[in-house]
């Protein structure tokens, strides 16, 4: 699906053998988007929905964690006893530490027992400083309310392994509903406010759009940053209002943050609202909103990250229909020149997330993209299923 790629495996191994570690050899990696030629080396269902794993009804709403360690976490909301956004769900994980070859059984860390209006994932953020992996879920964001809305933290300083009692971010954020990602959370790697810890989401009805939380003492305390309200603000919303919804941000080399986000409403068009911040998400400023029509999405939580200055972008590519999984790379520079895409499913799917294992040695090897999205045949929501991605093309 792509230009000619760099040298095979082989190649590779031989050069780190030899111990050439000062210059790049010609027709190493340098992560030039005319090297990228993404080869999907492995597929595996994750979650099965249909009460076949841990009696658990329908599987949504996947994330994907790299660690620094090495470690691949998979997440998912396990919903108890229907496929319904709200009622009693698990958090599902899922841990690989052989590069998505084999998984572990899965384990449930989050239980919300029997409420109405239960859990909702989510987002992962990792500190690359000592590893710490944080899990944002959501208590009672659905209307009408039969319960008090809580943002809620768990943390693990094992790859996954064991995970702290729930803390409950009310009082550093307040008691109204956000619902985190679903996606990724980000790290600032350059200036401004580098080494920063960003997840992003939304909120709904009296204060919808989205905000983001902001940590600057690795994640020990979080804050609200700047909102990018929808319009008219506080109302209920027509079709074709402004209404930013579900989002993923990340990071350009110029050290500016990008929400990439779900146009619930169709707002210009049916494809993704791209809003940018400059100050790290202090301020979303609705001038900096642009909307990018090879993005064509019916209304989705979809999937970004940047790697190697390069960026990547998964969701369902039609605008009407949750099929066509679909990943598109551009440069991080230039985000408008996607290059030829890579369907990953022509069938039902829906939600996506990405996330990126870093090579040993950056210069010689390509980063290994990871893709988990709900799939099926005849529904997006028949299984949770990860895709492992050779960005050189070879195996
Ligand atoms: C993580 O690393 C940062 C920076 O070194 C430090 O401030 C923080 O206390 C560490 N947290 C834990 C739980 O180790
Ligand atoms: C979180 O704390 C608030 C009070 O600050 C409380 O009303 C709410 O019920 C708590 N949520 C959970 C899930 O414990
Ligand atoms: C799938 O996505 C590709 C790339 O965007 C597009 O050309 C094609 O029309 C899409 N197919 C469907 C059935 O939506
Ligand atoms: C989107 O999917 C629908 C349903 O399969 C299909 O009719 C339509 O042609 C697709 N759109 C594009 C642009 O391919
Ligand atoms: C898919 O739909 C067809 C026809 O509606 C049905 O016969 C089949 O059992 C369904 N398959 C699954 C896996 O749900």
């Amino acid at each position: 699906m792509g230009r000619p790629r760099a040298l095979p495996l082989a190649g590779l191994l031989l050069l780190g053998l030899c111990g050439a570690r000062a210059l790049p050899a010609p027709g190493a990696w340098t992560g030039s988007a005319e090297q990228v030629s993404p080869l999907i080396t492995l597929e595996q269902l994750l979650w099965v929905s249909g009460r076949e794993i841990g009696e658990v009804d329908t599987y949504r709403v996947p994330l994907i964690a790299a660690t620094p360690r090495g470690s691949l976490l998979a997440f998912a909301e396990a919903r108890k006893s229907s496929s319904s956004d709200s009622g009693a769900k698990f958090i599902a994980l899922r841990r690989s530490t052989d590069g998505g070859a084999t998984w572990s059984p899965s384990s449930f860390i989050v239980d919300d027992g029997t409420q109405v209006d239960g859990l909702n994932l989510g987002a992962v953020a990792v500190d690359r400083a000592n590893g710490s992996v944080f899990v944002f879920y959501a208590f009672c964001i659905h209307q009408p309310q039969p319960c008090i809305s809580s943002t809620m933290l768990i943390r693990s300083w094992d790859d996954g392994l064991s995970w702290s009692r729930p803390r409950n971010l009310s009082q550093e954020i307040g008691l109204d509903r956000f619902a985190p990602g679903p996606g990724l959370g980000i790290q600032k790697r350059y200036e401004p406010y580098t080494g920063r810890l960003i997840i992003c989401g939304h909120r709904t009805l009296d204060l919808d759009g989205i905000y983001c939380l902001l940590s600057d003492d690795h994640g020990e305390t979080w804050r609200l940053g700047g909102a990018l309200r929808g319009i008219p603000y506080g109302h209920p919303k027509l079709p074709h209002d402004f209404n930013p919804d579900e989002c993923q941000p990340y990071e350009l080399p110029d050290g500016s943050l990008v929400i990439n986000a779900r146009n619930q409403n169709f707002y210009h068009c049916p494809c993704r609202i791209v809003a940018r911040s400059w100050d790290a998400g202090e301020t979303l400023p609705p001038e900096a909103v642009t909307f990018d029509p090879t993005l064509v999405d019916p209304a989705v939580a979809a999937g970004a990250v940047v790697t190697g200055g390069l960026v990547f972008f998964s969701n369902p590519a039609n605008a009407t229909h949750r099929l066509n999984l679909t990943l598109r790379w551009s440069w991080a520079k230039d985000t408008s020149l996607w290059q030829h895409p890579l369907q990953v499913w022509a069938g039902p799917s829906g939600y996506s997330s990405l996330d990126v294992m870093e090579p040993g040695d950056p210069r010689r090897e390509p980063p290994t993209l990871y893709l988990i999205y709900e799939k099926g045949r005849n529904q997006s929501i028949e299984s949770i299923s990860l895709v492992k991605i050779s960005l050189s093309g070879s195996l």
